[in-house]
């Protein structure tokens, strides 16, 4: 039985409802990494894996929540919304549904079964994906009429208050605004965007899944983040125009970073750098110049790795054993880091050898396995057919 079958005939069979359905991709970003809360540029999209709601209103005001794929639930009452301690998933949930409280917006009780293809911690952003789906249904249930950018942010402060991962808001923005074969060029400061095709002759967006799960991610995630406003603060002292990383410059940090510290210089370099980068890529992407986009692709893997350190050596590994493949235009680690997949666009027809190389290479040296697949760019949040 398909997923969503299976979704639809266990929501009815535990509820008795007719439920609407909501689907939410995960995402890839090309390039433009840790950019987004230093309000610099992102080139992510949707991609064909992703989270699926089952959700109907209650007549009263409670919540009932299945998570299909880990066989749990969780029930509360509207009047006890609270981010929950011992486990993580209802919080993707929990913290879309207080967006409508926080709004104004009445709530109603609700019962709602999850079922989702996107990894967990593989750095293809699962829980965007859930809080995206949640705050879309809500909007279709209470009739709310809210804007999809606002309910961008809406999932992002999600993330923020019940997930406590200080994100930007590339990947909830990638989920909910994607559309199929295109990437989106994303300036995170004023929210403007714009499609850009991505349909490359011959090539494919090969994800390789390291199966390191990212423990480390939420913790050194905003310790990041406060490194680079550190570095904004510094700045500021000399250059009060500046608002953050995206308005300074090289030049700024040699004068009055570097020589205060070197580790928050080499933080924000890098963020400073990958602003530049991401705007030439888009470029490339739209000259049709694969090969110095690969190469970017190649020079922001590392800059993470070196200066903004949140690689591992799993990620580094992976990108190591293609670096000089002839077959492979760039290489990189993807998301917030410590693990997850890279993402790597290589020629269609060496696509499998390349598989079957790097696989039980990577088993043997790593102990882990490796997993892949072939992402392709779909639509963003959307209803389906129930
Ligand atoms: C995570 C965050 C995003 C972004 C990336 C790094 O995926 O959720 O907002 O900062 O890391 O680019």
């Amino acid at each position: 039985m398909s997923l969503v079958k299976t979704l639809r005939s266990t929501f009815i069979n535990r509820f008795h409802q007719k439920p609407l359905l909501v689907r939410s991709p995960g995402r890839v970003n090309i390039i433009g990494e840790h950019t987004d809360y230093n309000e610099g540029f992102v080139l992510p999209a949707a991609i064909d894996k992703a989270a699926y709601l089952a959700v109907s209103l209650r007549e009263d005001d409670e919540i009932h929540l299945v998570a299909l794929d880990l066989n749990d639930t969780y029930s509360v009452r509207l009047s006890d919304l609270k981010p929950v301690v011992d486990v993580n998933w209802p919080n993707y949930i929990l913290g879309s549904v207080a967006q409508f409280a926080k709004r104004g917006i009445p709530l109603r009780g609700f019962n709602a079964v999850l079922t989702s293809e996107v990894p967990i911690g593989a750095g293809l952003s699962s829980s965007a994906a859930v809080e995206c789906a949640t705050v879309f249904a809500l909007n279709e249930l209470l009739q709310a009429r809210i804007e999809r950018l606002a309910m961008v942010r809406m999932a992002q402060k999600a993330e923020h208050e019940y997930a406590g991962v200080m994100c930007g808001i590339m990947d909830q923005f990638a989920s909910m605004m994607g559309k199929k074969d295109h990437v989106m060029k994303l300036d995170c400061r004023s929210l403007e965007y714009e499609y850009i095709p991505f349909r490359l002759e011959g090539i494919k967006v090969l994800l390789l899944n390291t199966h390191v799960k990212h423990s480390l991610a939420s913790s050194e995630y905003n310790a990041r983040r406060k490194e680079c406003e550190t570095a904004v603060a510094w700045v500021r002292e000399h250059v009060q125009e500046v608002n953050s990383l995206r308005d300074v410059t090289e030049e700024m940090l040699d004068k009055f970073v570097i020589t205060r510290d070197q580790l928050i210089d080499k933080r924000s370099r890098f963020v400073v750098q990958e602003i530049e980068r991401l705007k030439v890529a888009c470029k490339d992407l739209q000259d049709g110049d694969l090969i110095s986009l690969g190469k970017k692709m190649f020079a922001t893997h590392d800059g993470l790795s070196k200066m903004y350190e949140v690689s591992c050596k799993e990620l580094d590994w992976l990108v190591d054993q293609v670096r000089n493949h002839e077959a492979v235009i760039g290489s990189r680690m993807m998301g917030g880091g410590f693990g997850g997949c890279t993402i790597n666009l290589v020629k269609e027809d060496a696509v499998e050898e390349l598989v079957a190389t790097l696989k039980p290479a990577y088993e043997k040296e790593m102990n882990l396995p490796l997993t892949h697949y072939v992402a392709s760019i779909e639509n963003g949040t959307e209803l389906i057919q129930s």
